[in-house]
């Protein structure tokens, strides 16, 4: 293949970051189906949005509607999601961007090619809860479909999850409220945007 990549051309990432007034950076929420991460990224992203911020989430469940739309659950495709997700984010990044993920992201060699892509433009935030709790909740009754075995590569049951080893920031929703985590990752945010 004969490509080449030119970005001198283009205007810069600190062009769009002084004109934004904030720095571009990736939270990405892993975690299982279920645990909060959409709920905390809504919740986050309604906050900085009202203080003036410039974001993006990037949904797992919605980009699997469209940009995901041919991928399935066994591990080849959540690599190959987790690929176009964190290319998604690296490019949103490279614009000011204030880019929330949310996405289960599942074992470590995911959240390592995220990391490979993003750098130290990635926060890693483990939203945990347990599969017995995110069972008990089942907003969208798929632990139940699971426990009938109707559901191939569920994540927590006969698809794999790794809790992450050292991420950025761990938020529990067991046990702190989502307006506590919310918070809590506003403050971790805050310090890394600032101009
Ligand atoms: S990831 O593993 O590739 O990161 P992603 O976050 O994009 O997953 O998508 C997860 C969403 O897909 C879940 O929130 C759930 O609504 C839906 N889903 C459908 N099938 C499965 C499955 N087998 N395991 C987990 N989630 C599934």
């Amino acid at each position: 293949m004969h490509i080449h990549p030119d970005t001198h051309r283009f205007l810069h990432r600190r062009d769009k970051e002084t004109l934004l007034g904030q720095r571009g950076i990736v939270v990405w929420l892993c975690g299982l189906s279920g645990s909060g991460k959409s709920t905390l990224a809504n919740a986050v992203e309604r906050v900085l949005h009202q203080q003036g911020r410039f974001t993006a989430v990037l949904d797992g469940d919605n980009l699997r509607a469209g940009l995901s739309a041919n991928l399935g659950f066994t591990d080849q495709d959540r690599l190959e999601n987790i690929r176009r997700i964190a290319e998604t984010a690296k490019l949103f990044v490279s614009q000011g961007i204030i880019t929330i993920v949310s996405a289960i992201t599942p074992r470590g060699e995911l959240r390592d090619l995220a990391r490979g892509l993003l750098g130290s433009d990635l926060i890693e935030v483990y939203v945990k809860a347990s599969y017995e709790t995110c069972e008990k909740r089942d907003v969208k009754g798929l632990y139940a479909r699971a426990a009938r075995g109707e559901i191939q590569h569920f994540t927590g049951k006969d698809g794999s999850f790794e809790p992450p080893q050292s991420p950025d920031l761990v938020l529990n929703t067991e046990t702190s409220s989502i307006e506590d985590a919310a918070f809590e990752l506003l403050e971790t945010i805050r310090e890394r945007i600032a101009i």
